[in-house]
């Protein structure tokens, strides 16, 4: 909001008679269409992030160079070449972790078709989330260990020509990893509450391989990788016209197939295309995780950052750095929401309830999960969102007025969301200039969950990428972080 306006609203201070009724219903609508002009994002505004990101996704794949400033994506290669998915057989194993659970997977493969799953989750103590690495890998590996006694597959690592067969396994860790090959990367920094001490800077597939051997669990990490790319896999071996893997939920991110011959910040992989392409029209692609939670965070030069996004970013522990994800992002909406609620309430426009609520006061106390109910409710008078209101955060609403701007807010921090998430997904299809007939894999919660976001998203990315967008399908791919380990680790260690 510009400080003009502020400070305006700042002298409309109305008390109770009938003058001052009209000047708090010009101050509430003034505040309300201010507030609508910074979250509605606008086609114009739309298409130039569009283009900026364009531009991020191209700088990221080259080499740095001295005097351009660094792209905000990270790019990151994954080492998942494409190949036919057809020749996949076999026992495989999945490892996903990406945030307090982890999941253990056990998947058989034929003619690149999964024929069979067992799964099971396990919770990580906070005391091994912050402890070492030997205490966090050892606890994932006894729980391997765990899972094969709980069911009851023992039997897959038979004897074989005299050699305890060791099984495929696929590790799917959702956090900003450099990645050097198919089966080796390091952690650059630890997010999403971990602080385990001696993983940063580490490979992380040996440190799970050495706590496999110290533990007695057979088996051969073959693969690693960000759940983006496992949710791309999961899907394209179902859909070969599946073009990128997105995620919407606590965090956000996605990546998508690029032509190895573009990736030249990595001679090895330019070197692998110049080998492989040929003239009668194969192209070499790689999966690239773009890691696009980051998208300008540098200067925030093009995002549509309000008073409340950078009051949230100032309190982070990442101050500075996941812009993008602060805007979209199950772990931000509520936050994003209970900040304007209470601006609203210190506004007058909002009732004081709002701001004397001890629940409300507290960082993060207003779910995203709440959000996106209260934007969905349709109820007479909005009696479901005066319950939710009064039953989780001890607000009581009487005013039916209030509870419908209290709506508003919830939509409008959703809309902005869905737009973005839409923007990011018709820049990356014009990059591939696949956009005319693409699926696109989507996982998470604010997407799964979220009433309207899914339309949202489609309106926006057929605006960006005009008649063709129509034929972009985004697809709900659950669980495809851990499948798409196993998928992957089926395609590294059969070569198929
Ligand atoms: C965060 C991580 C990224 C992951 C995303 C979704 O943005 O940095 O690697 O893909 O969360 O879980």
């Amino acid at each position: 909001m510009t400080s003009r306006l502020v400070t305006v609203l700042e002298h409309i201070t109305p008390t109770q008679n009938g003058d001052d009724a009209t000047l708090a219903a010009l101050k509430t609508r003034l505040i309300l269409d201010s507030l609508r002009a910074q979250f509605i994002v606008a086609p114009r505004r739309l298409r130039e992030m569009c283009s900026f990101m364009l531009h991020e996704m191209t700088i990221g794949l080259r080499p740095t160079q001295d005097g351009v400033p660094a792209s905000t994506l990270r790019m990151l290669p994954s080492y998942v070449y494409k190949r036919d998915a057809g020749n996949a057989n076999g026992i495989y194993y999945a490892l996903d972790l990406g945030g307090t659970n982890f999941r253990v997977i056990r998947m058989l493969v034929r003619g690149g078709r999964m024929v069979q799953s067992l799964s099971e989750k396990f919770t990580i103590p906070k005391s091994e989330m912050s402890g070492d690495a030997d205490s966090l890998f050892g606890f994932i590996a006894r729980s391997v260990r765990q899972f094969m006694v709980n069911k009851d597959v023992q039997g897959d690592n038979d004897v074989q020509n005299n050699q305890t067969k060791a099984l495929p396994l696929g590790f799917t860790f959702s956090f900003p990893v450099k990645q050097t090959g198919i089966s080796s990367g390091e952690l650059i920094s630890w997010t999403k509450g971990f602080t385990a001490k001696g993983v940063e800077g580490h490979d992380v597939v040996k440190l799970l391989q050495h706590a496999f051997q110290k533990q007695g669990v057979n088996m051969n990490v073959v693969a690693l990788c960000n759940d983006t790319v496992g949710t791309l896999i999961t899907r394209y071996f179902d859909d070969a016209t599946t073009e990128m893997g997105v995620i919407l939920g606590t965090g956000s991110n996605a990546c998508y197939w690029e032509k190895a011959r573009n990736i030249t910040k990595d001679a090895d992989i330019v070197a692998f295309a110049q080998r492989h392409d040929s003239a009668d029209g194969h192209t070499s692609e790689m999966v690239i995780n773009m890691e696009f939670g980051n998208f300008d965070s540098t200067h925030v030069s093009v995002l549509p950052r309000t008073q409340f996004d950078d009051a949230i970013d100032q309190a982070s522990p990442n101050r500075g750095a996941q812009r993008f994800e602060k805007m979209i992002s199950g772990m931000y909406l509520g936050e994003i929401s209970r900040q304007v609620l209470l601006y609203l309430a210190s506004m007058g426009v909002l009732p004081a309830s709002f701001g004397s609520s001890d629940r409300l006061a507290k960082a993060y106390s207003f779910h995203s999960k709440d959000n996106g109910l209260i934007s969905a409710d349709r109820t007479p008078g909005l009696m479901d969102t005066r319950q939710l209101l009064e039953e989780h955060y001890g607000v009581r609403v009487e005013d039916e007025r209030a509870r419908y701007i209290v709506r508003e807010v919830c939509t409008l921090v959703i809309h902005r969301a869905a737009q973005l998430s839409g923007m990011a997904i018709a820049a990356t299809l014009l990059k591939t200039g696949r956009q005319d007939n693409a699926t696109v894999a989507v996982d998470g919660s604010v997407f799964e969950k979220t009433p309207g976001f899914r339309a949202v998203m489609q309106r926006t990315i057929q605006g960006l990428v005009g008649r063709g967008g129509a034929d972009v399908r985004l697809t709900l791919t659950r669980d495809g972080s851990g499948f798409g380990a196993a998928f992957i680790a089926a395609l590294a260690s059969q070569g198929a």
